[in-house]
């Protein structure tokens, strides 16, 4: 029996995962709501083929609880935030789910952190919760996870995977658990590794979309063309440039390399100086707001819409999201609430003057800043036609469009 302990975007989509491929299989979440939401039959976010995994677990007898049960395998998926103020990471929802768990863990169970921590974090906030309670019987292991919201359930299916333990028949063990459904390769190492590697995969990602960032405003500062420059560039045989964009979001990029800067502030120098570019991206939209605004003689802040709220397309996860970091620095500025807001994905009220409407938020803008390339924009990219538009996706092409 497997106990996934948290069941946000990534546990539950694991734990349906492993039911469906007949693993016995609870799912604890500490949220009431989110538990009682899965209870009732409905999944708790959006994504890609959710639905009918969902269905088939529910069929292999999936069951959910806010209560830890006792297993012979747990998996530990909860959020690893990093401390605004010191960049490490924030290891106390994984602390206590441990905490919690070694009190039903029977003798020798395995303990697998899915949670994604920065190198050592299992040396330093694990292990001595183990140590204290006296449960160094337990087994531990790191398995972290790289799908990609939007696409997970594929994902999943076919992404290799990194397992680290301290025995190897442990780490095998594991490995065979997860190829009850997982078709990629998977590599057993030791833990450190495995959390190293996790951190570093995303570091990559981060530093690579700052290229693509700071080449967008070198371009703007002398009026060139970064996409056709990236365009040509990238028919070079060893160059790929990733595309510019308005910023990053999520639960992985945009967190993943501060846990690096973190613990070695004085060596991860390239690192911090990506991360900063990547953060710098809101305040420089906000920027060619105000340019296009002027070129275009627009005066009214309250005639400008703004399409996106998500992190990325055709998901509605709105952490960090680059919308979000720009409306909470015009709120600074003492310019909060006046633009609008509209977001096919995200049905829930969250920003001021927020629409759900896509035809009645285009009627009351004379303006649209595209922030989120959502397939349904790209299907009605028509729809723009008569407005100003100024595109961080570089997904329309209707004559006039503004780019980053
Ligand atoms: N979201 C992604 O795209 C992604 C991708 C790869 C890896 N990760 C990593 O996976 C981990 C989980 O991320 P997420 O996006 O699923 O987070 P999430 O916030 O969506 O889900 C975490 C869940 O854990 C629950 N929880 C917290 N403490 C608990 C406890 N003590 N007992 C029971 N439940 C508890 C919360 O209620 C929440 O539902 C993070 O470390 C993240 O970095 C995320």
């Amino acid at each position: 029996m497997v106990n996934v302990i948290g069941l946000g975007y990534i546990g539950l989509p694991t734990a349906l995962m492993l039911a469906s491929h007949g693993i016995g299989v609870t799912g604890t979440d500490c949220n009431e709501e989110l538990v009682g939401t899965l209870r009732s039959g409905r999944t708790t976010f959006r994504e890609k083929g959710l639905e009918e995994l969902f269905a088939d677990a529910v069929k292999a007898g999936i069951r959910f609880t806010t209560e830890i049960q006792e297993a012979d395998t747990y998996i530990v998926s909860v959020q690893t935030p990093y401390d605004k103020f010191s960049k490490k990471v924030d290891p106390a929802a994984v602390v206590s789910a441990v905490r919690d768990l070694l009190k039903a863990a029977p003798e020798g169970a395995t303990l697998v952190i899915e949670s994604t921590i920065s190198p050592g974090t299992i040396d330093r906030s694990v292990r001595p919760v183990l140590k204290d309670a006296g449960r160094e019987d337990v087994q531990l292991v790191h398995a972290p996870e790289r799908i990609i919201p939007g696409n997970m359930v594929y994902e999943l299916l076919h992404n290799n995977r990194t397992i680290g333990a301290d025995d190897r028949a442990v780490g095998e063990r594991v490995k065979e658990l997860y190829a009850s459904f997982c078709e990629g390769e998977t590599v057993v190492t030791d833990i450190r590794t495995a959390e190293v590697t996790k951190d570093v995969e995303n570091t990559f990602r981060a530093v690579n979309i700052a290229f693509a960032n700071e080449l967008a405003k070198i371009c703007r500062s002398d009026n060139m063309d970064v996409y056709e420059i990236i365009r040509i560039a990238n028919k070079h045989p060893r160059v790929n440039i990733l595309s510019p964009g308005p910023g990053v979001g999520g639960h992985c990029i945009s967190v993943d390399p501060w846990f690096l800067v973190g613990d070695y502030p004085m060596l991860a120098k390239m690192i911090l100086c990506a991360r900063t570019t990547n953060d710098s991206m809101p305040e420089f939209v906000l920027g060619r707001i105000r340019d296009v605004m002027q070129q275009e003689g627009l005066t009214d802040l309250s005639r400008v819409g703004f399409y996106g709220l998500t992190y990325k397309e055709n998901v509605d996860d709105v952490r960090e999201s680059p919308t979000l970091q720009m409306l909470e620095s015009m709120d600074r500025h003492l310019a909060g609430g006046q633009v609008k807001v509209y977001d096919p994905w995200v049905t829930r009220d969250l920003v001021p003057n927020q629409y759900h409407d896509f035809d009645a938020f285009l009627s009351d803008v004379d303006m649209v800043v595209i922030l989120v390339g959502h397939s349904q924009l790209r299907e009605h990219m028509d729809k723009l036609k008569g407005k100003v538009v100024l595109d961080t996706r570089h997904i329309c092409f209707l004559p006039g469009t503004h780019r980053l």
